[in-house]
């Protein structure tokens, strides 16, 4: 999997080693108020996750990354490409340690990841998130996402439903600069 960079970030493959700092981002109530899954409640449920992603990983079903930052290597986020169809689409996914929020890191690693899925040769990236979440709203239109559709009462976990709303970002349309992202064979 490829290290990428942004100007202030750099995203390494997730590995088990990181469960210890993703668990400070997956067991904050704040930070998991739209996602899926609950908030974990102990390190060792954030461990059991990182397994998971990480088998998704070695069947090139995602990617899934930590996100740093580049003066000091300190743990921002994760963020990731999952359900990638090869030549076609994959779905993007971030999460920032709230002490980094309104900062522009959201919307450097975003970018970031579409010049990357560009350069993997797909066509388009979407994004389903809850119809809550409006600093993810707001990030997506930022980064050249448009809304294509609701999907009411959507199933996130087994009995739970939530509003939801699907962004796509078609690839050849945006202008993103194929140099922002610069990616190192890891
Ligand atoms: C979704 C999430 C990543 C968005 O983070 P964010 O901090 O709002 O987004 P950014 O990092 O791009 O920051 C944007 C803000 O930084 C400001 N900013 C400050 N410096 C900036 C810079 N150098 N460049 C760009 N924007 C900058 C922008 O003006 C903007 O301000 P605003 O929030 O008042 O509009 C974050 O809220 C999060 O991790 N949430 C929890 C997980 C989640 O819900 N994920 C989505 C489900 S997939």
């Amino acid at each position: 999997m490829e290290i990428l960079h942004t100007q202030r970030l750099i995203l390494l493959p997730l590995t088990e080693a990181d469960a210890t700092d993703l668990f400070r981002a997956r067991g904050d109530a704040e930070v998991m108020e739209f996602w899926d899954g609950p908030p974990d409640v102990t390190p060792s449920e954030t461990t059991a996750i990182v397994d998971t992603l990480l088998s998704d990983v070695r069947s090139g079903a995602a990617k899934y990354w930590t996100i740093r930052l580049l003066h000091d290597g300190s743990f921002a986020g994760v963020c990731d490409l999952s359900e990638i169809q090869n030549r076609e689409s994959a779905e993007i996914g971030f999460m920032f340690l709230r002490m980094f929020w309104s900062m522009g890191f959201a919307n450097e690693i975003v970018g970031c990841l579409l010049d990357y899925a560009k350069s993997l040769g797909l066509k388009r990236v979407t994004a389903r998130i809850h119809a809550g979440n409006i600093r993810s709203q707001r990030l997506l239109q930022r980064t050249g996402f448009r809304l294509v559709q609701l999907l009411s009462k959507y199933e996130i976990r087994p009995g739970v439903f939530r509003d939801c709303l699907r962004f796509e970002a078609t690839l050849w349309e945006l202008s993103h600069m194929s140099d922002r992202a610069q990616t190192e064979v890891w």
